[in-house]
């Protein structure tokens, strides 16, 4: 599904990423982690188009998204939802105004909002809260919006940025949950983070960057494990 060839991206004198190939498949959920700096973020960056790497190949869906002429973005990015560190919710919207917004933004029509909200509030838990606003809300509880709103589009890939870097460990706990969750409904998840504790206890696949370059990819030992978990 998703196939990064010889990726390198730099900027100035900054090697961010270097030489990075991986492959990632349908409704696989992956951890890239490594120290602060070494190129995480970059790298979902350039999966969203926010970046064009300096040489190397992107395939999504078996089209090379660095070729991806600047009109055909948005179709990109509603086929991936995202999630970040600090939520990035509107402080004078309400909680389900936060989550249309993501409709807004890829026009689906204002009769379609009503029944795909309700549906994402509550796979996240938060349909008593709907009228409420940030402000009101836990940091565990915004970072459950910022998943609905994530979702809402019913996107294929969700790519979330140190999620739990602002949640305690119980709630971070209770997060991955529901990645979980929605990771069994057939959606993938790439997840940056650098806690060790969420990633040995989800055991999932762990693609490790070390300064900017793929210290270690755990697919193989994950693939077994996988394949036993389906019987
Ligand atoms: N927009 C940018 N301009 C200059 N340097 C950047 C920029 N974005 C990232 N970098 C550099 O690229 C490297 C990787 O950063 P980043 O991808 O944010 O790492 P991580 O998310 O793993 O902490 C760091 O050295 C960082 O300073
Ligand atoms: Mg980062």
């Amino acid at each position: 599904m998703l196939k990064l060839e010889n990726v390198t991206k730099t900027f100035g004198k900054i090697v961010a990423l270097k030489d990075i190939n991986f492959n990632i498949g349908d409704s696989e959920f992956v951890f890239i982690t490594g120290a602060s700096g070494a190129g995480k973020t970059t790298l979902l960056r350039l999966m969203l188009r926010e970046l064009l790497p300096d040489s190397g190949k992107i395939e999504l869906d078996k089209e090379d998204i660095t070729k991806l002429p600047s009109k055909q973005i948005p179709r990109l990015r509603q086929k991936i939802g995202v999630v970040f560190q600090d939520f990035k919710v509107l402080g004078e919207r309400t909680i389900k105004e936060n989550v249309e917004v993501a409709l807004a933004v890829i026009g689906l029509p204002k009769n379609d909002w009503e029944a795909r909200v309700e549906h994402v509030l509550k796979l996240v838990g938060l349909t008593d809260r709907a009228d409420l606003f940030p402000a009101q809300l836990s940091g565990g509880e915004l970072q459950r919006v910022s998943l609905a709103r994530a979702l809402v589009v019913n996107p294929k890939i969700i790519l979330a940025d140190e999620p739990t870097g602002n949640l305690d460990w119980e709630t971070a706990d209770k997060l991955m949950d529901l990645f979980e969750k929605i990771n069994s409904e057939g959606k993938s998840i790439i997840m940056a983070t650098h806690n060790k504790l969420i990633i040995d206890k989800m055991n999932k696949r762990v693609i490790e960057l070390k300064e900017g370059g793929v210290f270690s990819d755990s697919e193989s030992k994950v693939k077994t494990k996988s394949e036993k978990g389906k019987k």
